[in-house]
């Protein structure tokens, strides 16, 4: 486990300069805040979100703190539930700026309207359907962001700038269970899988990926009854999950990539390494997927080389093609009538 100072965040945060950051859920809190650090060090900010107001005058404050350095900021309306404005999302922000660098889905909602998972008494009746919709937000609309983020990122190969990452959002109700809160941290749950499962599958495309889990923050997010049961409790400041997000984005360190950036308390960044959490046959396991992985990667890597050689040669490859046959024939009827 490794403490960050809130200096250390941004030490590499330079090379966000002229970089592409896209962020879901840019229009308050954590999103806003991320976006507004990544413009102060020069970085083109895409948001995408529901609440398009809330989402231009991030831009705005993008804008002021990255103005003078070069920085530029854009919004498109994106419900994240929508794979198809998802894809419109990704297609305008790659259209205006040429690359995407790094993705922030960041996008959520707390627990569903129709409260708690457990039944708090006995009843004759059958229970009502739970709501599932926090998962469609917090989970699928995270599996979209990254599919599509993947992608896009994969295209900077053409033209390499620097670093690349895929920064997921969890919290600490991904590390533990959190009663009367179960969906949201059951999806929370989730992007903390989805981050460590994808970690050497990016890793072999040059993005590196990690987990921010923060503790609870005073953002729109937190509803009346939970401000009430937090009363008196020190709340994590919203600048040191952004900063989190930067660092984790900017660390040149491979170790890193995949590490969890636990933030319980208003204290400082305390960093996980994944290694630290894989041990017995599990890591067994995973040394082997991983060792599957480098193959296929290195594979692939020689089929697109074979490919774009013969690609290369193609042109002379035909004319030998259509030479050759006429040589043999020239050759065989001098050979027949000598
Ligand atoms: N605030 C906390 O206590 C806390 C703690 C840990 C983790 N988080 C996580 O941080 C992330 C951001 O939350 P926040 O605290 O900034 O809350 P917030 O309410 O301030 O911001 C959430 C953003 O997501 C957007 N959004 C909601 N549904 C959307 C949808 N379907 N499509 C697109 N955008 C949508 C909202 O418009 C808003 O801009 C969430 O993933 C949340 O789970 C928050």
């Amino acid at each position: 486990m490794t403490t960050i100072t809130d200096e250390e965040l941004y030490l590499n945060a330079e090379v966000l300069k002229d970089k592409v950051v896209l962020i879901t859920g840019g229009s308050s809190g954590v999103g806003q805040a991320t976006a507004i650090a990544f413009a102060s060090y020069g970085a083109k900010v895409i948001i995408g979100d529901i609440d398009v107001a809330g989402a231009k005058h991030t831009i705005r404050e993008c804008l002021r703190v990255g103005g003078t350095i070069g920085s530029d900021a854009m919004v498109q309306k994106c419900d994240v539930t929508s794979w198809e404005e998802q894809v419109a999302l990704f297609d305008a922000g790659y259209k205006k700026y040429g690359r995407i660098d790094f993705v922030v889905p960041n996008a959520g909602v707390g627990g569903p309207p129709d409260g708690p998972l457990a039944l708090t008494k006995r009843t004759k009746d059958i229970p009502a359907k739970p709501d599932t919709r926090t998962i469609d937000i917090n989970l699928t609309g995270v599996i979209y962001t990254v599919r599509l983020g993947q992608h896009y990122l994969m295209k900077n190969k053409e033209k390499p700038l620097g670093p690349m990452a895929i920064i997921f959002v969890s919290s600490m109700a991904g590390n533990n269970g959190l009663p009367r809160g179960e969906i949201y941290s059951a999806t929370k749950h989730g992007i903390v899988a989805l981050c460590r499962s994808l970690t050497e599958d990016y890793r072999g495309h040059g993005i590196r990926t990690a987990v921010v889990c923060p503790w609870f923050i005073d953002t729109p997010i937190l509803k009346t009854a939970s401000r009430v049961a937090l009363a008196g409790i020190p709340l994590t400041p919203v600048h040191r999950v952004a900063g989190a997000i930067v660092c984790a984005a900017t660390d040149p360190n491979w170790e890193t990539s995949g590490a969890s950036y636990n933030l319980p308390d208003d204290g400082l960044v305390m960093r996980t390494e994944r290694h630290e959490l894989t041990v017995g046959v599990y890591k067994l396991l995973t040394d082997r997927i991983n060792g599957l992985i480098k193959v296929q990667t290195t594979a692939n890597h020689y089929k697109n080389v074979v490919s774009d050689l013969f690609m290369l040669a193609a042109p002379h490859l035909t004319v030998v093609a259509f030479v050759l046959p006429i040589l043999a024939y020239w050759l065989f009827t001098r050979w027949m009538n000598s």
